[in-house]
């Protein structure tokens, strides 16, 4: 075996560097601790060494051998564990089609982390760990060290914050980020939207974790979910702004409100109050309803990208891709000895399908693969699986079932939109508006097209508006047309 080469810093510096960021990552070798936006990740140790020994030579090939020796000392192992470990590291990471790139595979050599990384000599991860509910720190508020774009600039003052910490990274979703991240910075008023499930709350808050460079006057959540009407929101918002600091109060700050669609009529007129009077806010909605305020701008959640039938063959290809990414975290935390294997990508595939790649049903089929396996879940999904009624665990009670999180909709709408989408439910596939109109001939059709624009509005129809020459086309998630049938008809 070749000799190892020392290696010599770049500057003489008294202790190796202890902690070191890129992309969202801050990993920490004294306290073997790796952040995502400010919130633990949870790793394997063998995963971690690796990681530690890649980034603390990022930039050079670190030999297969060497990784060998030092993550399993004494022991001799496959090259197979290690080829493992480093799959499982980059799924940990988001290496994806599109996502960032952090370890290369030198063939012949050995592996280079290849991200720009910085070192930090004395830094301390546990500042940016989450917020009051992972310190339980009295105000709620944590001084965070700055990440992302403004990590580059050590010297920058620490963001406030009182974000809530997050138990689970999220998969995928770089293209939102990023337009997120185009957007809330420059623009006053922001709405994340789309149908429940679909992640708005995990992509804002994880977000918010990383652009807390750009609001010194800091990022302020407020959930709204078990609020109502317009003084529990003044209160649950003005709790989260009271934290702010008060010396310069024009500089920029960031209140992300989040699950807004109950009360979205209450919450515009505070937004808009908010925004009038407070010359530094920016603000970031999200809710299944637009505000529809002057100066809002709207993302769209769509579903997470799910591969067609032929496209995977292999769990390597179909690892590429978030709704499986999302699938296999999940089915691994429901059952310890889950292993993703080539024959069960196409199986996985098709899971993600039936479930129109929708986080929330990911997750809720992926916890059942403990009981049934990956082929038995799929059996069942064709065969009476309760998609509606299965209940998970450790979630609030309109997360509980598919159901409850439908109901949460289905619940506001009026008798003709609840008419409306039951009918639709009888569309196997999209459909435009004369399908509509000759489905149901007896009603004015201005009262269907209000009643189809109400239904897009709150994200229960999805709309393809340049669907073709023959105008927009308009479907519904899977989920929501085997809920919708399960409603009788109301006239
Ligand atoms: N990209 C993702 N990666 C990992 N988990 C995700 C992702 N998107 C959503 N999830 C998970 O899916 C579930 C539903 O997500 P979330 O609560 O963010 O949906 P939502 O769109 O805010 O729904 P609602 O409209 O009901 O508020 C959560 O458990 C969340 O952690
Ligand atoms: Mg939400």
């Amino acid at each position: 075996m070749k000799p190892v080469s020392p290696q010599l810093p770049r500057r003489p510096i008294v202790h190796p560097p202890s902690e070191f960021s890129f992309g969202p990552f801050r990993l920490s070798v004294e306290r073997r601790r790796l952040l995502e936006d400010g919130q633990p990740v949870r790793i394997g140790s063998r995963a971690l060494d690796l990681l530690t020994l890649l980034v603390e030579r990022a930039g050079r090939v670190v030999g297969k051998e060497e990784l060998m020796a030092k993550v399993w000392p004494g022991s001799v192992v496959e090259e197979t564990s290690l080829r493992f470990h480093i799959t499982t590291l980059r799924r940990l990471l988001g290496e994806g089609a599109d996502g960032p790139r952090y370890i290369a595979n030198i063939s012949g050599r050995g592996y280079c982390f290849v991200a720009e990384t910085r070192a930090d000599e004395g830094g301390n991860v546990d500042d940016i760990a989450g917020g009051a509910d992972v310190r339980g720190g009295g105000s709620g508020v944590v001084e965070a060290k700055e990440k992302t774009k403004a990590m580059s600039t050590s010297s920058a003052p620490p963001t406030p914050h009182n974000l809530p910490a997050r138990l689970t990274r999220v998969v995928g979703r770089e293209d939102e980020f990023r337009r997120l991240q185009a957007l809330v910075p420059a623009e006053r008023l922001v709405t994340l939207t789309g149908p429940g499930g679909m992640g708005k709350s995990a992509v804002a808050l994880a977000f918010a974790g990383r652009v807390l460079g750009d609001f010194p006057n800091g990022v302020w959540f407020a959930d709204l979910s078990s609020v109502l009407g317009p003084g529990q929101i003044a209160g649950a918002v003005s709790h989260a702004l009271a934290l702010r600091p008060t010396a310069q109060p024009d500089r920029p700050f960031l209140l992300v409100l989040d699950n807004c669609e109950h009360v979205i009529t209450d919450v515009t007129a505070l937004v808009a109050t908010l925004m009038r009077d407070l010359a530094g806010l920016h603000v970031l909605v999200t809710s299944r309803q637009a505000l529809q305020l002057g100066g809002e701008v709207l993302v769209r959640l769509a579903p997470l990208a799910v591969p067609g039938p032929a496209e995977v063959q292999t769990a390597a290809d179909a690892l590429r891709h978030p709704a499986i990414q999302l699938f296999v975290e999940r089915a691994a935390a429901s059952e310890a000895r889950f292993e993703f294997e080539d024959t069960h990508a196409p199986v996985v595939a098709d899971i993600c399908r039936r479930v129109d790649g929708m986080p929330f049903s990911i997750e809720l089929v992926a916890a059942q693969v403990d009981a049934l396996g990956v082929h038995g879940l799929l059996d069942r999904l064709d065969d009476g699986f309760p998609l509606l009624t299965q209940a998970r665990r450790g979630v609030p009670e309109r997360h509980r079932t598919l159901k409850n999180l439908l109901d949460w909709s289905f619940d506001t709408l009026a008798a003709p939109e609840r008419a409306l989408l039951k009918h639709a439910s009888t569309f196997g596939d999209s459909f435009d508006q004369n399908a509509l109109f000759k489905l149901l001939p007896c009603h004015p059709r201005e009262g269907v097209l209000r009643s189809l624009s109400n239904l897009v509005s709150r994200s229960m129809v999805d709309v393809d508006v340049d669907a073709g020459p023959a105008g927009a086309r308009y479907r519904l998630l899977e989920t929501t047309r085997l809920y919708a049938a399960t409603k009788p008809h109301s006239d």
